[in-house]
């Protein structure tokens, strides 16, 4: 996939599907399996380096593993996360952003709304590809309490929406919703023409993402209710990863007791 095929999916009305990968082997694996977008998420802080938050993930833990995915990639849009205090102005933001593309990523995701207007506006005018990310901001979380669900009541709900629209005003491709009611992510859905990617944010996303790891039952401890299992019902990581492409392009992931 490319960037510029992003609004088109949306506009046909075919849904985008996103994995998380951190390595070579599992990047070629879902490269293959169809995945229209990998994510070189920071959530790498807790998968793979066993933190319990995502704030100590580095540049330089970023630009490695985006180096290692991106090499092993030959379709998938390639997105990389701007790690915690990698966009806090806008020179280190671009300059930050420059060497995630230097190692592969198409583009770069960055957590939160209107409060990064000018960083945004800067990679925006050094025609860097972003992706935006609102809803639950893992990188604000410092423990397990942290992970709630967003936008449940009215303000932050509206919050949520008018951010929403200020990023693609300011020209942002794609954007991520974590965490939020369904008809919240709905309504932000219809009003935007770049589409959005859910995860725990229901079935009228333009798209979802999961953690690989989440969805191939690795990762330990409670799991939200958004994250499917795809590795009870297929046995193999090719057949899981194969059914979650499926299901999220028949429109049968996630069902509404994985919504909220
Ligand atoms: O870091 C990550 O894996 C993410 C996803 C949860 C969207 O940002």
């Amino acid at each position: 996939m490319t960037h510029s095929e992003l609004k088109i999916f949306k506009k046909e009305g075919q849904k985008i599907t996103c994995l998380t990968a951190y390595d070579a082997s599992m990047a070629s694996l879902i490269d293959g399996s169809g995945v229209d977008i990998i994510l070189i998420g920071d959530s790498l802080g807790m998968v793979i380096q066993g933190s319990s938050n995502t704030q100590s993930v580095s540049m330089s833990d970023m630009s490695y593993h985006t180096e290692i995915v991106s090499k092993a990639c030959n379709r998938a849009l390639i997105i990389a996360d701007m790690p915690f205090e990698s966009y806090n102005n806008a020179d280190s933001a671009v300059a930050n952003a420059n060497q995630l593309i230097a190692k592969g990523a198409d583009m770069v995701k960055i957590e939160g709304g209107s409060e990064h207007l000018k960083v945004i506006n800067a990679l925006i005018s050094e025609n860097i590809n972003v992706c935006g990310h609102l809803g639950l901001q893992p990188q604000l979380v410092v423990d397990s309490s942290g992970y709630k669900i967003q936008g449940r009541d009215n303000k932050s709900a509206e919050k949520i929406l008018s951010d929403g629209v200020l990023l693609e005003s300011l020209g942002i491709s794609a954007l991520v919703l974590e965490c939020i009611p369904g008809n919240l992510a709905r309504k932000i859905s219809e009003k935007l023409i770049i589409p959005t990617i859910g995860i725990g944010a229901g079935i009228d996303c333009d798209g979802q993402v999961l953690v690989c790891y989440d969805m191939l039952g690795i990762t330990s401890g409670k799991q939200p209710r958004f994250v499917r299992n795809f590795m009870n019902s297929e046995g193999t990581i090719a057949g899981a990863v194969s059914a979650f492409v499926r299901e999220v392009k028949e429109g049968t992931f996630p069902s509404k007791s994985e919504s909220y």
